[in-house]
């Protein structure tokens, strides 16, 4: 498996995995209605336009036979007046291959982008009740805010987890950095 850096040739595939991730993920958490509004055309515009922009990007996780199976979209802090300077903005593995690794590796490189730009500070948004924030524990994220969420008129409420310096990111899992 190869962790690269996404082309603009990857956008259908990466919407692929971010579609169905998001349904397996979010079924039990989120109602019909909220769940139906990602879809495919506007994923893949979505993965085009942070491909094409010069201050974001994404990184894919490669099969030998070019399956992309997980993705991690990243770049500066969106909100704004946050004094975390880098978001990761999702971060997506299909089912069949979560819990091999594949998501702390598309972290470090996420890790390595975001230092190559200048930016030490981390931060993610996530549903306070999505139990894949262990991820985010297991790599040594705190929670950092929390704030309500309104997707076309269902209410929820939001954590976001941060690492004040992500070159300690995988500190605390120096066996698993050294299987990785
Ligand atoms: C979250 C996600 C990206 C993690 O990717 P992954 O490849 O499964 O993660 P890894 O295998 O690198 O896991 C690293 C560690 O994180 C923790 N972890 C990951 N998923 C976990 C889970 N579901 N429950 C508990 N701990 C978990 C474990 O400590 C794991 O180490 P271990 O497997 O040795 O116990 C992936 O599971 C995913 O896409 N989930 C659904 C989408 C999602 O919720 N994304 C985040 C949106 S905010």
């Amino acid at each position: 498996m190869l962790i690269r850096e996404a082309k603009l040739s990857d956008a259908a595939k990466i919407a692929r995995v971010n579609v169905e991730t998001w349904k397996s993920t979010y079924q039990e958490l989120l109602p019909p209605q909220q769940l139906a509004l990602v879809t495919f055309p506007d994923r893949k515009n979505y993965a085009r336009e942070i491909i094409k922009s010069k201050d974001k990007g994404i990184v894919v996780a490669e099969m030998e036979r070019g399956e992309i199976v997980g993705f991690a979209a990243f770049g500066p802090e969106r909100a704004g007046g946050l004094p975390f300077k880098g978001e990761l903005y999702v971060i997506y593995v299909l089912k069949a291959f979560q819990r091999k690794g594949i998501g702390s590796r598309l972290m470090m490189a996420v890790r390595k982008k975001l230092l190559e730009m200048g930016i030490h500070s981390l931060m993610v948004w996530t549903l306070y009740n999505n139990p894949y924030q262990r991820f985010y524990q297991a790599l040594g994220g705190t929670i950092v805010y929390a704030r309500t969420l309104d997707i076309e008129g269902f209410k929820t409420l939001e954590r976001a987890y941060g690492w004040w310096e992500i070159g300690t990111m995988f500190a605390e899992s120096q066996h698993r950095n050294q299987m990785l």
